[in-house]
């Protein structure tokens, strides 16, 4: 199988890096790739906005499969155009990805299909803003509806704080038009889980559970990230509770959609808070999770391409994957700033001792090539990723291995995973 993977962030090293384990791989390319995948892949610069460079793409490398990383080209209708041209992809249409792209769709169809998820009130306008408020206490959730690259959510302490940042989005202060209508939730208690799915709109498989860790800071204090860290083990989730989300809300999710002409076809992503009254939906994302892909793919043991390749079909079986039962952690290490300004171009030195060490992997992010020099190359820049017979160990491993990497202004949290850790000693 040639196999083309659009992308070039941690999540799609840690897709490259899983179908080269394939026996079924002769050919991988990614497009646009960054400095780890190219030593995995024939990396492709290519402009991810454009469907049409990525339809050209397509024609010129005749792909057996492709599969799609980031949420910008589903949005933009990549699978939509690949289809209509007869090829293979994996990853939901335009229409389906919708629950991504629109926070106030996704809450509409929520409530369409009883799904659990915090009470809301979508506002196009300040009046709208206004009286929305007084139907809720505070802390107050502020959602842009749109894609905002991780900006769009706010939790405002104060009613006065919430109108404020609800009437800067709608004016497109600081999110563009994806402020165009806001979404005001009442924001839920208690603790995140990313709960994955693969669908091809019938069958639904979930994915070993896992857990981000959002903010930049250590004990969840800072800015939210695209994510500084993340760890996978069947702890984090009893099967009787993997069973009540199946039923209740991915089943429901997949079968609404499908009611509603729309098949969804991919890996959704369920971002849930374990509250009191049980899980609920905090979002959906119509792609792979990152930094948690990284995590969770360390542990699958079933080939990545039968898997894709039966999503894309309409011919995904409904029955379990093969998971490595050993628990998996990936620290992040970001640019210094980050998720503010940085500058790019840092030289990065370890990375072979640490690719060395066993049951780890060091996944790239933003990483170039400056030369023979790899050098950062956005905010996240390298996933260590590593495995153990114990979360605790997992955890020691790959901060074993982040010690010895560097690059100036490196900056991640020491307590990836701590808090699960702590729990069980
Ligand atoms: P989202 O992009 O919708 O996932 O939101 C980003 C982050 O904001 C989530 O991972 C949560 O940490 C937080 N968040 C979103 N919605 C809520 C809510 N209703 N209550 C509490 N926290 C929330
Ligand atoms: N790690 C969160 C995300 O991928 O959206």
């Amino acid at each position: 199988m040639r196999i083309l993977v659009l992308g070039g962030g941690g999540r799609e090293h840690a897709l490259v890096w899983k179908l080269r384990q394939s026996p079924r791989t002769t050919e991988i390319f990614c497009a646009p790739g960054n400095a780890g995948i190219a030593r995995e892949a024939s990396c492709i610069p290519v402009d991810l906005r454009s469907v049409d460079e990525l339809v050209q793409l397509a024609h010129k490398l005749h792909p057996d499969l492709t599969i799609v990383g980031p949420e910008l080209p589903l949005t933009l209708g990549v699978v939509d155009e690949f289809e209509r041209r007869g090829l293979a992809i994996f990853g939901p249409s335009q229409k389906a990805a919708h629950l991504e792209a629109s926070k106030a769709f996704a809450k509409e169809f929520m409530q369409r299909v009883h799904v659990p998820t915090a009470h809301y009130a979508i506002c196009r306008n300040p009046a709208e803003v206004q009286d929305a408020l007084n139907l809720f206490s505070t802390p107050t959730v502020v959602k842009a509806d749109g894609l905002a690259a991780g900006k769009g959510v706010v939790i405002a302490k104060t009613k006065e704080e919430t109108s404020t940042i609800a009437h800067d989005m709608l004016a497109r202060k600081f999110v563009g038009d994806a402020g165009a209508r806001v979404v005001l939730e009442e924001c839920l208690r208690g603790e995140e889980l990313s709960f994955l799915i693969l669908t091809d709109g019938t069958a639904v498989v979930p994915l070993v559970p896992s857990r981000d860790h959002k903010r930049i800071g250590e004990g969840d204090t800072g800015p939210n990230t695209g994510g500084m860290g993340a760890y996978s083990s069947d702890d984090l989730l009893s099967s009787t509770m993997q069973d009540w989300i199946m039923k209740h809300i991915a089943r429901p999710v997949v079968d609404g959609l499908r009611a509603e002409g729309v098949v969804y076809k991919g890996v959704l992503y369920i971002g849930l808070m374990m509250t009191a009254r049980g899980p609920m939906v905090l979002e959906f994302n119509c792609r792979f999770g990152d930094p948690e892909t990284q995590a969770v793919l360390f542990r699958l043991e079933s080939d990545l391409i039968d898997v894709c390749e039966a999503v894309a079909k309409g011919t995904l079986p409904a029955e379990p994957l093969r998971w490595s039962p050993e628990p998996s952690v990936c620290v992040v290490l970001a640019s210094g700033g980050y998720p503010g300004t940085f500058t790019n171009g840092k030289p990065i030195s370890g990375l072979d001792h640490a690719e060395k060490l066993p049951h780890v992997k060091v996944f790239h992010a933003g990483t170039a090539h400056s030369g023979n020099q790899v050098v950062t190359a956005g905010g996240r820049v390298l996933g260590v990723t590593a495995s153990g017979p114990t979360l605790e160990l997992a955890a020691s491993r790959a901060y074993e291995a982040v010690e010895g990497i560097r690059f100036d202004g490196m900056q991640y949290r020491k307590d990836i995973a701590r808090a699960a850790i702590g729990n069980r000693q």
